[in-house]
């Protein structure tokens, strides 16, 4: 990929003020798309698009809640009318709840699933009608994680949601593929971002030991990714989830050294 592999391209990115989404936009529009950056957060929409503008791409923020529909069909109908039309979508917003199952509230399950799975459907649609309209194909990218695949302790309603996501993907080849728009998802694994790093000092040491890589990613192992799934060279990958997370959903737990060695001794 190069500079002018997004060249001509529009693309949007929600929650991207900081972390994972930031450095896909940064990405994208430092390879030639028009970027339309948004987040929830206005201070940290404006900051981080000047932050590319300065860099030399071109981007325009756009904050917002990436889970209220009105506000989604507003945002593609801005990028459609200052910059022509719509070609990339990357519905990265989601958020976090953590809680114990058992007094898990209703407010928490909505607040969680109205970003994550409604916020991702309904960015998806809208920018397909356009896309739909324009006739020469799109690409849409959902951010799941690996918890849509693997169980993991006071996560239930987030990992619900990245599951979800997963087979929005794979569902939506049926209705996307006649229009030329392929739909993936990647579920990354443990990432350093300002959310991961700020919440727990110890990540990235506890995440070393457990990843069989040796090391959490960065945000740019996953944007790395993300380019690749709205780019030409993966025009015929679509309804997949790439798992981006060092080896770590490939191993289960198993017995220590010591057990292997009385094994193959026969002891
Ligand atoms: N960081 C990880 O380890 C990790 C692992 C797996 C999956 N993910 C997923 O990747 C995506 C990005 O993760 P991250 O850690 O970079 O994100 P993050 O938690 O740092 O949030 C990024 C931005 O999203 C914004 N945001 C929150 N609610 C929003 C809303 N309603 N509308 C628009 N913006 C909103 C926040 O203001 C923040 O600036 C998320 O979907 C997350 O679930 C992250």
């Amino acid at each position: 990929m190069s500079e002018k592999t997004f060249g001509g391209k529009v693309a949007i990115v929600t929650g991207a003020g900081q972390g994972i989404g930031f450095e896909i936009a940064k990405q994208l529009s430092l390879q030639g798309a028009s970027v339309m950056l948004n987040d929830l957060d206005n201070a940290l929409t404006y900051e981080a698009a000047a932050e590319i503008v300065r860099l030399g791409g071109s981007c325009k923020g756009f904050p917002g809640d990436a889970g209220n529909i009105t506000f989604i069909q507003k945002m593609v109908a801005t990028a459609v009318e200052e910059f022509g039309g719509i070609h990339i979508v990357i519905a990265n917003a989601g958020i976090t709840l953590f809680g114990d199952f058992f007094t898990y509230t209703p407010e928490a399950l909505q607040k969680v699933f109205q970003l994550n799975i409604s916020g991702s459907f309904f960015l998806a649609q809208t920018a397909a009608i356009q896309m739909r309209k324009q006739g020469s194909g799109g690409s849409v990218l959902v951010m799941s994680s690996v918890t849509g695949q693997q169980a993991h302790r006071h996560l239930a309603a987030y990992a619900m949601t990245k599951a979800a996501l997963q087979m929005l993907a794979k569902n939506l080849v049926i209705e996307l593929s006649p229009y030329g728009i392929t739909i993936n998802a990647i579920a990354p694994g443990a990432t350093l971002t300002e959310r991961t790093i700020s919440t727990d000092p110890g990540y990235e040491a506890t995440w070393s030991e457990l990843t069989p890589l040796g090391k959490p990613a960065k945000t740019t192992d996953i944007a790395h990714a993300a380019l690749f799934l709205v780019s030409p060279l993966s025009h015929h990958i679509t309804g997949q989830t790439l798992v981006v997370d060092g080896g770590w959903t490939s191993v289960s737990p198993s017995p220590g050294e010591k057990h292997f060695q009385e094994v193959e001794s026969g002891k």
